[in-house]
């Protein structure tokens, strides 16, 4: 395996590589949920990139950026197990230069942006479309595989690609849980015990909502005020109702619905994301 730091060695190296490329982009912290995702890009394709880059221009002035947790040294030890061939970790001049406030970025429309995460996080998306856009273009890969925890960035990454006709195939791949249920997240790790107790009330929800839509209920108000009720002592941001295929707001619930909750701890502040197709489990 091969730890790369630059683009032009990048650039050679993918030049060399033969058969199909699939790329698995991270900001580190790897965790089981990345692992799922590499060992199926390593399952699918010949080669296998993944990137390990802590985004910056992802990140909002009062967001974690600074304290998000870096664990290169073990990040490389699991590609390196996993099959991977190239680790990409550039700095973050590698990437943007000393110029970062006069990049050309990719910013997704307004109708994808203004909801859910796009609401709280002003740019944020524009901050992901736009490394992923770069990452796309290093790596040559024919494959990239992206969590569906991430739900929102999921959907405007595959929009991206459709209508910016970029030659890459999106594979979604599903929420990796701990045996409590409680998503996997680079940011678990800020939780101390207490919060973490609190922070299972996300998914208890999810998995209550996703209950009771197979009893029949259909109204969105039943389900947030059960998921409001589990949730005390969270700052909850949102609990929304979106249609899976176009991620517009839904108030009667089908079979296409998902359900999304975000949530902030009350000691560390720390924000959580969490969602659950309410028909079939993902
Ligand atoms: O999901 C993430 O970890 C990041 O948003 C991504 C896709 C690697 C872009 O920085």
């Amino acid at each position: 395996m091969k730890i790369i730091d630059n683009i032009n060695d990048l650039k050679n190296e993918v030049k060399s590589l033969i058969g199909p490329i699939g790329l698995v982009p991270t900001m580190g912290a790897l965790h089981d949920g990345h692992k799922s995702l590499i060992d199926r890009a390593v399952k699918e394709n010949d080669n296998v990139i993944v990137s390990i880059f802590v985004n910056p221009i992802q990140f909002g002035a009062n967001e974690d950026l600074d304290k998000y947790p870096r664990t290169l040294e073990q990040d490389v030890k699991l590609c390196q197990n996993a099959g991977v061939k190239i680790v990409f970790a550039p700095k973050v001049d590698e990437m943007y230069g000393t110029d970062k406030n006069n990049l050309t970025l990719i910013c997704p429309p307004y109708s994808a942006v203004d909801k859910l995460c796009g609401k709280s996080r002003v740019g944020h998306f524009d901050g992901v479309c736009s490394v992923v856009a770069k990452l796309f273009n290093l790596s040559k890969a024919q494959k990239a595989y992206f969590g569906q925890k991430d739900a929102q960035q999921l959907f405007i990454i595959q929009k991206m690609v459709k209508d910016l006709d970029f030659d890459i195939e999106i594979v979604p791949c599903p929420i990796v849980r701990e045996a409590d249920n409680l998503a996997l997240s680079s940011r678990n790790r800020y939780l101390n015990e207490e919060e973490r107790k609190l922070a299972l009330n996300i998914s208890k929800s999810l998995f209550e909502a996703k209950k009771m839509y197979e009893m029949g209920i259909k109204e969105t108000n039943k389900i947030i005020d059960n998921s409001l009720n589990l949730m005390q002592g969270l700052e909850v941001e949102y609990i929304e109702f979106v249609d899976k295929n176009t991620f517009e707001f839904q108030q009667n619930l089908n079979d296409n619905t998902i359900m999304l909750i975000a949530a902030k701890t009350p000691i560390s502040n720390t924000r959580l994301i969490d969602n659950i197709n309410l028909c079939t489990n993902f």
